[in-house]
């Protein structure tokens, strides 16, 4: 199966990238060392699109024989098949995320690939680098993490579970000031859609970010999960309970001296107000 982003099509026959033979052959100058998995490998590299109007490039993201099987594909399906679908959902839900420009896969030589490339989202950094980032003063970045908890909430809300909410997979919009928030969510290949949303699986991706983030702990942690439960919801206690719980249990299984990270008052957020 193929799909082509119609806003782009114009600009993709420009540069000749028409088809997933285009995309697979583009020059393999990796961005970040590929994953090798059993028999396949995935891999991301960036692309710039000089015939563009403005200054535009692709994360162009290959892979071959990573799959997944599930009831309805007991064949297996690479996993961009995944994130391609939540793309999709999460921008029909008005959530944030790097427009979609192609998706493909094929079989060769009984192998499948798969070819995802999405538009490289200028004036934005990862939170993690956002975090470390001296020059920005901590006042902003409370309230800027205040917003980016609300837009983590919203992506619950939808009863969405990101399963990677790692700081490399949240990019902040450095260039919107700290108040709009400006967040968009990546590395979609883990996301799920539950028939329902619990403390449990709001709880499993905060403490995952929380724990990934030793930026976060001591007081950056507390913004974000005030503007998570902004309007305290009945299921709050619960939430903070759990978060504690599984940074408690994760930080146990830890060797000593291996930095232990948010832990202990992480799930204890001012009182709003
Ligand atoms: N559209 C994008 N805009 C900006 N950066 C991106 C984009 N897509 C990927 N990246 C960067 O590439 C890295 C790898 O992409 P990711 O989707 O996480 O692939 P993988 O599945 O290999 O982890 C990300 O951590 C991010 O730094
Ligand atoms: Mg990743």
């Amino acid at each position: 199966m193929e799909f082509i982003n119609p806003a782009y099509q114009e600009l993709l026959a420009r540069h000749r990238l028409l088809d997933f033979n285009a995309f697979w052959s583009l020059p393999e100058d990796w961005y970040e060392e590929p994953n090798n998995r059993r028999r396949g490998w995935s891999g991301v590299s960036i692309h710039r699109l000089p015939l563009a109007e403005e200054a535009l490039a692709l994360f162009v993201k290959r892979q071959e024989n990573h799959n997944f099987r599930s009831p309805t594909h007991p064949g297996g399906r690479p996993t961009f098949y995944k994130e391609f679908r939540q793309l999709l959902a999460l921008k029909q839900r008005q959530i944030t995320t790097p427009p979609l420009v192609y998706y493909g896969e094929r079989r060769r030589h009984g192998r499948r690939q798969a070819v995802l490339a999405t538009i490289a989202l200028a004036g934005y950094c990862s939170l993690d680098a956002w975090l470390a980032d001296k020059s920005i003063p901590a006042g902003e970045k409370s309230d800027r993490l205040e917003k980016i908890g609300r837009q983590i909430r919203k992506l619950h809300d939808h009863r969405f579970q990101h399963r990677a909410l790692y700081g490399k997979h949240l990019l902040v919009n450095r260039e919107l000031p700290a108040d709009a928030g400006g967040l968009a969510f990546i590395d979609l290949e883990k996301t799920r859609r539950w028939p329902l949303m619990t403390a449990r699986l709001r709880a499993s991706d905060l403490a995952q970010l929380l724990r990934h983030s030793p930026a976060l702990s001591g007081g950056f942690d507390r913004d974000l999960l005030r503007g998570y439960c902004h309007d305290r919801p009945p299921w709050e206690e619960k939430l903070l309970v759990r978060i504690e719980e599984r940074l408690a249990r994760k930080n146990r299984r830890r060797p000593p001296g291996e930095g232990s990270t948010a832990g202990q008052d992480a799930a204890t957020p001012k009182a709003p107000g």
